[in-house]
């Protein structure tokens, strides 16, 4: 191929993919300033102009020469707004990679621009499959991923390198014949509010009363899961853990705060979402902290919880047909929130619960289904 001449132009309307020129050098430069794209890519730092001269005039022009780099230009707004690449495919397989200029970002340029690069793979490359990156945390180009079809995502410890440095990395890809579109439900933490409580998603702020609540000895013996003792690192690591949870399609956990101070009260959780058998299931789980319980907290936190579970998802909700809620024997409260909220007791599975003192309780299982 010839640069610039034979560099296909590729647009949906809005983004446009083009070739590189010399004026994008400048912008190119400035993006690479950016700490975000520093801490996500590969980029040299410092980032000096020069690289951004070689990159841009040397070897994105190479790559097309010799069809070893598929490197455009994304153009939106009328100007350069970042860079998209294709790179490798032998045997039909390659890999994408991409940024945008700080100032466009959250607008879905990329999700555009990452999709007329896919397609260009399958439709003019003839490849079969296009591998996507990121290191862990990088949640933006996962949710760009994701919104572009990009499936199957494992995470491979230490699979990625910056500048010297193995990262935890995420893998996700899309074959040929795969729609370009997500691919499971990424949940959002809808707030919920009523009697005077507020379910909202939980923030670094709340791990004192998390890391409080779980150390608690009531918790402590109904939830042998739970860490013992329950440090800070592993109220930390809990909160950071609820994005996952939502990517993943899993469940949605909610901090339950009092609507006044937003003080953390409890949490409550409904998980089991992408249930292989029945995706139209889920469970609901809960802790209160001690100094919220015995005033209706976690009844009402429940309440809410069942309301927009039962509400289909084209309605914001999370579209369930069927909720179940386990709770130990001997938890007398816990089935107290489970008959409040108009839950059956349906099961009773002899010896099921764990407790922390290496002992069994007997399992009661209580269902809703959307029409009790
Ligand atoms: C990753 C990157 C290219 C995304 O660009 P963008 O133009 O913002 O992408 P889009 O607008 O198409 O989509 C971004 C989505 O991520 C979401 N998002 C952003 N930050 C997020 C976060 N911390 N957690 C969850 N979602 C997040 C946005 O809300 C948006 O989703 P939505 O449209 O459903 O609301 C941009 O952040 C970037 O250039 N980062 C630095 C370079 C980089 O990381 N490249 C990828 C290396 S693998």
């Amino acid at each position: 191929m010839r640069f610039p001449e034979d560099v296909p132009v590729l647009t949906d309307g809005v983004v446009t993919l083009r070739a590189h020129t010399a004026a994008d050098v400048e912008p190119a430069f400035r993006m690479c300033q950016d700490p975000v794209m520093q801490q996500w890519t590969t980029i040299p730092v410092p980032y000096l102009r020069e690289h951004a001269v070689n990159f841009l005039t040397e070897v994105i022009p190479n790559g097309w020469r010799a069809n070893t780099l598929w490197a455009w230009a994304i153009e939106y707004d009328g100007r350069y707004a970042g860079t998209i690449d294709l790179g490798d495919g032998e045997g039909g397989v390659g890999e994408v990679g991409f940024a945008v200029t700080p100032d466009v970002r959250g607008n879905g340029v990329m999700t555009r621009a990452l999709k007329l690069a896919v397609r260009y793979a399958f439709d003019e490359l003839n490849w079969k499959r296009v591998i996507w990156r990121a290191f862990v945390g990088n949640w933006a180009s996962r949710r760009v991923a994701w919104k572009a079809g990009f499936r199957g995502l494992v995470t491979i410890p230490g699979g990625g390198r910056a500048r010297g440095v193995r990262k935890d990395e995420w893998v996700a890809s899309v074959g040929r014949d795969d729609e370009l579109e997500p691919q499971g439900n990424w949940w959002s933490v809808t707030e919920l509010e009523g009697r005077g409580i507020r379910l909202r998603a939980l923030r670094e702020s709340d791990a004192h009363r998390v890391m409080e609540a779980c150390n608690d000895e009531r918790t402590q013996y109904w939830l042998a899961g739970l860490p013992s003792p329950y440090s800070l690192e592993d109220a930390e690591g809990f909160i950071k853990g609820r994005l996952q949870m939502l990517a993943d399609g899993v469940g949605v956990s909610w901090a339950i705060a009092d609507a006044a101070t937003d003080e953390l009260l409890g949490n409550v959780s409904i998980f089991d979402l992408n249930h292989r058998i029945d995706p139209t299931m889920g469970e609901i789980g809960y802790w209160a902290h001690p100094d919220a319980r015995g005033r209706k907290v976690i009844t009402t936190a429940v309440e809410l919880v069942i309301a927009h579970a039962f509400t289909p998802i084209a309605d914001g909700g999370l579209g369930r047909r069927r909720l179940v809620l386990m709770a130990a024997a001997g938890n007398s409260a816990s089935a107290h929130v489970a008959e409040a909220n108009g839950f059956t007791r349906v099961g009773h599975e002899r010896l099921a619960a764990p407790l922390r003192d290496s002992a069994y309780d007997d399992l009661l299982v209580f269902d809703r289904l959307i029409g009790d």
